[in-house]
């Protein structure tokens, strides 16, 4: 097992050139003063450095996706990091997070997922409707044409919900294609409805199921449905989907931004970006096969009409494997991020914390022309003591982030 010295309590500057490690180590915004410990080459910055408190969030950011990161996180970053125009970046950017945040900060969003459906829940926030045309737009749908071509499905939703889902399904994949840039406001009720299809509350068209990034198999549902003794209810889709828009909306409109960019192909090779174009890359991979993204999503795939199967999604058990991932995807990283500019790669905890990733990440980066300059830790309501950060004592629970910092050279 590792051993952790604490080395030093900040703040003070160590000069890293730019005045952002000095601007971290002065952090203490929600904590104590940053902590600093050494383990081996790695210098571990440890604080509460950005806040999950829900209010300090842009309404826009709500919709679920499964383990996507706090707003704050990509706000932290870009506010210390780049200027209004540059350009910001997520090679994995799920449910786009950090390309909304950064269009919400005026700089320019640019987004990759190999998963469509993330380009479908990012684009309508990054150029929001107002909510009338919304409106306008709901009562044009043929919500009576609907037929229950998937009877498996009468598991979430009764058969007349079915029938609404079926019908605005229908008329979204007409209008819409994939391959087609849709209309905005089209777009806008695809990504509202994408995610009220399933939850755990009435304002979903389910009924009472696993929360909304996690949808389980009709099966399951139906043994969730015995167990509890319930029946789907009748929902009102349409007022739900408006519902649900002026609540997106609440926070006022999006800031004015550069044209965004997004695409829908793996991490480790993306030609449409140009290099030496982004200033800033917040992301957070995968992490190893803890999370199946294809599972969780099978229920929103089937209603863009994205075949999931098709769609190869990193799920590596071996951290060999992962690494080479994560060795690839920041190849590609050092060809897009100008000189001067930064990549924050978050990982999360995993394995009861035996495999530290961000370790991984650390020395995935040997050679590459980045400099490795610290992991920030994520520490909620920190207290001084060194091993309470999660590393060092390996307890279940501690659920802190890391996030490995990386300087271009
Ligand atoms: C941890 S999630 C990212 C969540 C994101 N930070 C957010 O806030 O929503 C990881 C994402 O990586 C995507 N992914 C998996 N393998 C990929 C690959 N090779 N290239 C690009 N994206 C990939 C998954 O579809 C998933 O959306």
């Amino acid at each position: 097992m590792p051993s952790y010295q604490r080395v030093a309590a900040a703040p003070k500057a160590t000069g890293c050139g730019l005045g952002f490690d000095a601007s971290v180590l002065a952090f203490c915004e929600f904590g104590a003063p940053t902590l600093e410990v050494r383990e081996g080459p790695i210098r571990y910055l440890i604080n509460e450095f950005w806040t999950s408190a829900q209010r300090q969030a842009h309404s826009l950011h709500e919709v679920s996706y499964r383990a996507c990161f706090k707003p704050q996180l990509p706000a932290f970053f870009i506010t210390r990091l780049t200027e209004p125009g540059q350009a910001v970046y997520d090679p994995f950017m799920g449910r786009g997070t950090t390309p909304v945040q950064a269009a919400l900060m005026g700089r320019q969003p640019i987004g990759n997922d190999i998963n469509p459906l993330s380009t479908l829940l990012t684009r309508p926030r990054l150029a929001p409707p107002e909510l009338q045309c919304i409106a306008r737009r709901l009562e044009e749908i043929p919500w009576n044409q609907g037929e229950i071509s998937q009877p498996e499905l009468l598991a979430f939703y009764s058969p007349q919900t079915l029938r609404l889902i079926s019908a605005l399904r229908a008329w979204l994949l007409e209008r819409c294609p994939l391959d087609r840039l849709p209309d905005p406001v089209d777009d806008w009720i695809r990504m509202v409805a994408i995610n009220r299809l399933t939850g755990h509350s009435p304002g979903f068209f389910s009924v009472y199921t696993m929360p909304p990034n996690q949808a389980v198999s009709a099966q399951s549902q139906r043994r969730i449905n015995e167990r509890r003794g319930q029946t789907p209810p009748d929902r009102d889709v349409k007022t739900l989907i408006l519902r649900k828009s002026a609540s997106l909306l609440s926070d006022g409109p999006m800031t004015p931004h550069p044209p965004a960019l997004l695409g829908a192909g793996v991490a480790q090779s993306t030609p449409a970006i140009d290099s030496s174009s982004v200033q800033l890359v917040v992301t957070s991979p995968p992490f190893l096969d803890i999370v199946q993204y294809a599972d969780d999503n099978w229920l929103r795939c089937w209603f863009a009409g994205i075949d999931v199967s098709s769609v190869a999604i990193a799920n590596h058990r071996s951290e060999a494997g992962w690494q080479t991932m994560v060795r690839d995807t920041l190849t590609e990283l050092a060809r897009i991020v100008r000189p001067g500019g930064h990549v924050a790669f978050e990982v999360g905890e995993v394995r009861n914390g035996k495999v530290l990733l961000e370790r991984l990440v650390w020395d995935a980066a040997e050679g590459l022309p980045f400099d490795r300059l610290f992991v920030m830790v994520n520490q909620q309501a920190f207290t001084k003591t060194a091993n309470c950060w999660g590393v060092s004592n390996n307890t279940r629970g501690t659920n802190t982030n890391r996030t490995v910092i990386l300087r271009r050279h």
